[in-house]
């Protein structure tokens, strides 16, 4: 598709954002960038902190902070308990929306996108490289499930520890990583006169929204679009 002459009466805007904002048209780049950027920030205590909503099959949402744990082309990974509440929602509706909000920068990056497993070696692999009181923690906790007070966690803790005192602990099977493939990437860069750049990104697929004369090209299948703030 070529977007080359609906591209030029906006280039000299788009031009002016990417001077400024964006390092690349693809995405998952210009993430790195932001994120780099964010990682470098005194003022960001947890630059990979970003909420994560997830739906039940109905759709009824509900969202929680999780670490992002890894990037690529691929997607954004996160490590979490599979029969948690968030777990049994992506079980039964396996997509996920991901926000990142980095307060010094004024910037907010929203992910969109299907959401799967990760394969059980690189969970188990990344269990092991937990620091040895995280891999008891997520034995210990049967995340999101009602227990009677915090003893009963302290006394669970105290047993486990005791159990696995000169073995290594087991990844529980409950327990491992997910990665959400992006769709749509929006990245937010507030301005000071409230006329806050949004340039939305998505995949040009089967069934998405056609191309419009504001739509510019980006990387490979990705388009993106400036959005009102
Ligand atoms: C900054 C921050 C980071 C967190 N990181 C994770 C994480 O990586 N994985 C995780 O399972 N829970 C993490 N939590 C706890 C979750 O927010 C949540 O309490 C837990 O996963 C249970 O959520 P659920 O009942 O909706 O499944 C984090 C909480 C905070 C505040």
């Amino acid at each position: 598709m070529d977007l080359g002459p609906l591209r030029k009466s906006y280039r000299g805007d788009v031009e002016a954002f990417e001077e400024q904002h964006l390092a690349s048209r693809d995405p998952i780049q210009q993430f790195g960038v932001w994120f780099q950027e964010a990682a470098g920030c005194p003022d960001i205590g947890e630059p990979n902190a970003m909420c994560l909503a997830t739906c039940t099959r109905d759709g009824k949402p509900s969202a929680r902070m999780v670490l992002l744990k890894g990037f690529g082309q691929d997607g954004f990974r996160f490590f979490t308990n599979h029969e948690s509440r968030k777990g049994k929602e992506l079980d039964s509706n396996p997509f996920a929306s991901l926000v990142f909000y980095w307060e010094p920068l004024h910037r907010q990056v929203r992910i969109e996108g299907s959401v799967r497993r990760l394969p059980e070696e690189e969970s188990e692999r990344y269990f092991h490289s937990r620091p040895r009181s995280s891999q008891i923690g997520a034995v210990v906790s049967q995340q999101s499930t009602v227990i009677p007070d915090r003893q009963y966690l302290r006394q669970k803790n105290t047993e486990l520890e005791e159990r696995y005192r000169d073995t290594t602990v087991p990844k529980p099977p409950y327990w491992g990583g997910y990665i959400v493939q992006p769709e749509v990437m929006e990245f937010w860069q507030g301005q000071t006169n409230r006329l806050h750049d949004r340039i939305v990104f998505r995949r040009l697929r089967d069934g998405a929204a056609p191309p419009g004369d504001m739509t510019h090209q980006g990387e490979g299948e990705w388009v993106f679009e400036r959005l009102a703030p």
